[in-house]
């Protein structure tokens, strides 16, 4: 049984597949390809565009949607095995992906990581015991990787540009009141250098490097696809010649768990924020960001209203990949 918890457990060809038939979606949104078939949403955390595209997407096919959001309206999920469950958990994930496999065909699941220990968060711990439990497919709506935000965000770029092989991404830290979750930071840079992209990753200091296992595996799709990986700290050297420029905040790692000491690093970054001075010195970039974004703090109005950004059509695809993933892990891929 396939799920869809990390892109980098598809291949290349695999994840082009998904984004050509994306593609078809998008033509001809409205069909019954999923008739009678039902998904669960869990969600641990907010979401707009996740729930709404998921929902949404499931009904055009036909089949429904059930949103639960364990700790509010459905029960407080444990998720360690072999626990004490004396905490507020009233259930383990063992009866709850249990219990959903027998009503429905897919789960999906947001859970982002707890922001203390990143020797746990790291492993991605939530998702893979749901995955474990669960005797239907399952799809991370965001963890510690996004990767349906990966599919829109490649989806936009291939609308945008046909062939994305060697162009130049700038994947940029920006400035954020406090340290954000690293999820699609890693995910952008997955998705990137699995197609060829020269991507470059700019963050304020070493501090910022993404997570090691998914800097390596980035170089391994770099070794694979023919695109390259540079990291930088330098604004200008980045921006130089860049066809996308695609932003994201995120906590410093070696910080992990203290908000207190990263922001005496944090502070000083106010000026990664995206605005059109750093636009200028591209190669007429595109701009995008996963959304939501604040707007001049991560990037300026200037910017989010420009022709060049194309955070919008990234959030519309996220309906059309999502309908592709769906389809695809239900063996409903061909019409
Ligand atoms: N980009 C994204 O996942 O948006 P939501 O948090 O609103 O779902």
């Amino acid at each position: 049984m396939k799920h869809f918890l990390n892109t980098q457990d598809w291949s290349a060809e695999a994840l082009s597949g998904l984004l050509d038939l994306a593609t078809e979606l998008k033509a001809n949104p409205i069909n019954d390809r999923l008739a009678g078939k039902s998904v669960a949403l869990l969600f641990l955390n907010p979401s707009m565009r996740t729930r709404t595209s998921f929902q949404l997407g499931m009904q055009q096919m036909g089949g429904i949607a059930i949103v639960l959001e364990p700790g509010k309206d459905a029960w407080g999920v444990e998720f360690q095995p072999e626990v004490v469950m004396d905490g507020d958990a009233e259930e383990h994930i063992a009866e709850v992906a249990g219990v959903l496999s027998r009503y429905v065909d897919l789960i999906g699941i947001r859970a982002f990581p707890k922001f203390k220990d990143w020797s746990v968060d790291r492993t991605d711990h939530v998702i893979k015991a749901l995955a474990k439990h669960s005797s239907v497919p399952v799809i991370n709506m965001e963890t510690i990787v996004h990767p349906c935000q990966e599919l829109a965000l490649m989806q936009t770029l291939r609308e945008r540009f046909g062939s994305v092989k060697n162009r130049k991404m700038v994947l940029t830290w920006t400035w954020h009141p406090r340290p954000l979750n690293t999820a699609v930071a890693n995910s952008a840079l997955l998705i990137g250098t699995k197609f060829g992209l020269d991507v470059t990753l700019l963050c304020p200091e070493e501090a910022y490097l993404l997570d090691e296992q998914y800097m390596e595996a980035a170089e391994a799709n770099v070794a694979a696809s023919g695109g390259s990986l540079t990291v930088s700290h330098d604004i200008e050297e980045a921006y130089a010649g860049a066809e996308v420029v695609y932003a994201k905040s995120w906590g410093a790692l070696p910080f992990y768990g203290r908000p207190e000491e990263e922001w005496e690093l944090r502070k000083n970054y106010r000026h990664f924020m995206v605005d059109e001075a750093k636009m200028a010195m591209t190669d007429n970039a595109v701009f995008s960001h996963c959304l939501p974004l604040r707007r001049n703090i991560k990037a300026t109005d200037g910017v989010m209203d420009a022709d060049y950004c194309v955070a919008i059509d990234e959030a519309e695809n996220r309906l059309h990949v999502q309908k592709a993933v769906m389809l695809t892990l239900l063996g409903k891929e061909s019409s």
